[in-house]
């Protein structure tokens, strides 16, 4: 059965993943889909900062008819102590959908169960399910991957912290057949538990998802990928992160490694001289800029298949 809510790139399958991208194109090259909204809302619920989430998500629901509406942590009695039974049972009320970005997962599968209608994820410490739809779209858009069978041969890979955008990353991998290396300093490796269920669909997809601590792993990536070194609500770990995480910068001599026509990619936020040299960061700003753009046609076709 469908999902009601997208709060992991697990609540979608093979083929919704498939259409949403279908639609996400589409979306991006006729402008389609203007009036769809009318009258309806959005809820965007920041618990952290945000900019493209954000201003993508207030945009796309303006663009499809609809109206946006900001509720910022501080200033709705949650911050008093209202409960998320509560505040679910009223949104519910009002609302046609909330995006929520907020620092424990467990908080938004709390607001999917009290809440009547979809919850979308915009951003937990596990999952940034709509960063990745934007990010698949994106290789498939700059590496004129047309099929998912051309998105197969492509080796992707992340190299940095195993954070949130990791585990989404791994789970599309999994669930489309995807060939994906994650290069990580051996204490931030991604967790058995993500492994554990990526196998799960691994053995159906013969998605080839690999962990290693090896920076020679990039070794002919079509696709590098990349994201700050400390996440937002890790930051009493920055100054020993900063240390680890240094032979692991993508910069000129770890692309050498790469495949020579190998794009970069990066969520953004970008640190540069942290995570990415900036010489690195301005010759691979289209990909980096497209991959920021596309945010605006998956989340398009994210609203368009959650909110009825
Ligand atoms: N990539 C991303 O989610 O950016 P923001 O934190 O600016 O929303
Ligand atoms: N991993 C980063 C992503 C920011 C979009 C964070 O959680 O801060």
């Amino acid at each position: 059965m469908a999902s009601k809510d997208l709060l992991s790139i697990y609540d979608l399958s093979n083929k919704e993943i498939r259409d949403l991208l279908k639609k996400a194109f589409e979306l991006k090259t006729k402008k389609k889909y203007l009036d769809v909204f009318k009258g309806k809302t959005l809820g965007i619920m920041l618990e952290k900062p945000s900019t493209r989430t954000m201003v993508s998500f207030a945009v796309a629901m303006v663009q499809l008819g609809g109206t946006p509406i900001f509720l910022t942590s501080e200033k709705m009695q949650r911050s008093r102590g209202e409960s998320i039974y509560d505040t679910s049972k009223a949104l519910s009320k009002y609302l046609n959908g909330l995006m929520i970005r907020s620092f424990n997962h467990a908080d938004i599968l709390e607001f999917s169960k009290y809440c009547s209608i979809p919850i979308i994820n915009g951003l937990t410490d596990y999952e940034h399910p709509c960063q990745i739809l934007a990010d698949i779209m994106t290789v498939m858009e700059i590496l004129k991957a047309k099929t998912i069978e051309a998105l197969k041969k492509i080796k992707i890979v992340f190299i940095g912290d195993s954070n949130n955008i990791v585990n989404s990353l791994i789970a599309v991998s999994a669930i489309l057949g995807l060939d994906l290396t994650i290069i990580s300093p051996i204490e931030y490796q991604v967790k058995n538990e993500i492994l554990k269920q990526a196998l799960e669909h691994t053995h159906k997809t013969g998605a080839e998802i690999k962990v290693t601590s090896d920076i020679n792993a990039v070794k002919n990536a079509d696709v590098i990928y990349t994201d700050v070194w400390t996440s937002m609500g890790f930051e009493s770990e920055k100054t020993k992160r900063k240390k680890t995480f240094v032979p692991y910068q993508v910069n000129t001599e770890l692309l050498k490694k790469a495949s020579s026509k190998c794009i970069v990619l990066h969520c953004l936020p970008a640190l540069r001289g942290e995570e990415i040299s900036a010489d690195v960061m301005d010759k691979y700003e289209n990909s980096i800029f497209t991959q920021a753009e596309n945010r605006l046609y998956a989340q398009k076709a994210v609203l368009l298949h959650f909110i009825k």
